[in-house]
């Protein structure tokens, strides 16, 4: 399927990754931005004029960075965070309905904080997710605003990718862990046993990719890793990878205090999930290991 490909958020760590892997495909992409650029589209032109003509897919990826430490956790920044995300993957379906010609695929990003940290619940794309905090809260209001009108559905394919943690060396998780643990002082997150979901970016773009090329795939896929992962392997593995020790836990109340305890709760505390459909569709994965992606990680330029 080559074509055009618009974009939403295809500027960030993520979107950069994809509209290479995209480019370097053969596909023509535009990014819907805040920022003037080439091949650039703002949300106020989706919102005006809808999906720039011959637009035969459409990704959003667009959402305030949660994890941007020197942003306080405050009402207005909680705020921000949440209609980054479904103001525009709505602002993106609305125009695909509206849209005289449907591109063929929609797809959008959704996190896996839908799915309730639990040791004894394991959690593929059939488990139902629900509200009980504000980031599940925010993961099903952004998949409802990805939600399209009968007549678009019919024309348009739908396809949501939970996202766990994104390992790549220039953004995310990573882009903040680097430091402390090259400088040798990274260590678990309190004991280490939370379950950590993670993906690597080549696999988080190759699924999205493979999600706009296969016709099979519609609905919900978990773009995470196979390898049940705890916080504590990935601290060995990334610690190995940079060939440092990491053995100092940091408190959970450390990164309640510095992040606020709601925003904490992403490294305190993670579900298990697995990508039982993105393997029964046919996804392979590159990464299937977290001591594999971590030495990619760092062999990265
Ligand atoms: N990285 C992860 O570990 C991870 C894990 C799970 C899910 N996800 C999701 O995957 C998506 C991509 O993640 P990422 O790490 O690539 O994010 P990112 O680097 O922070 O980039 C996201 C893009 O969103 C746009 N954006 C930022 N704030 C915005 C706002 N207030 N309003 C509208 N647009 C805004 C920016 O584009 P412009 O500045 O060009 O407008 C930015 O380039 C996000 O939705 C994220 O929630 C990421």
């Amino acid at each position: 399927m080559a074509g055009n490909v618009l974009v939403g958020g295809g500027t960030g760590f993520v979107g950069n990754h994809l509209c290479k892997v995209l480019r370097n495909k053969g596909y023509g992409v535009n990014v819907v931005s805040r920022m003037p650029g080439p091949h650039h589209v703002s949300w106020n032109e989706i919102n005006s004029t809808g999906l720039p003509s011959g637009t035969s897919a459409v990704v959003n990826l667009a959402g305030q960075n949660v994890m941007d430490f020197r942003r306080r956790w405050t009402p207005g920044f909680k705020q921000n965070v949440f209609s980054s995300r479904v103001n525009t993957t709505s602002a993106l379906a609305r125009a695909i309905e509206n849209a005289s010609v449907k591109p063929k695929v929609f797809v959008t990003m959704s996190g896996i904080s839908g799915y309730r940290p639990d040791d004894d619940v394991e959690y593929s794309e059939d488990s139902p997710i629900e509200q009980f905090d504000f980031f599940s809260k925010l993961c099903l209001n952004w998949e409802n605003a990805a939600a399209l009108d009968p007549v678009s559905a019919s024309k348009c394919r739908t396809v949501t990718v939970r996202s766990g943690v994104v390992l790549g060396k220039h953004g995310g998780m990573i882009k903040q862990l680097y430091l402390p643990f090259f400088l040798g002082l990274g260590g678990p997150v309190g004991d280490g046993s939370q379950y950590m979901p993670w993906i690597h970016i080549h696999d988080l773009a190759g699924l999205i990719t493979f999600a706009l090329e296969s016709e099979h795939v519609r609905g919900v896929l978990n773009a995470v890793a196979p390898q049940v992962t705890t916080n504590g392997d990935f601290t060995r593995a990334f610690a190995r990878a940079l060939k440092r020790p990491a053995v100092i836990p940091v408190p959970a109340f450390v990164f309640n205090l510095v992040l606020g305890a709601e925003r904490a709760k992403m490294v305190t505390a993670g579900p298990k999930v697995l990508p039982k459909r993105a393997r029964a569709l046919g996804y392979e994965f590159s990464y299937p290991t977290v001591e594999a992606a971590c030495e990619a990680v760092v062999k990265e330029a």
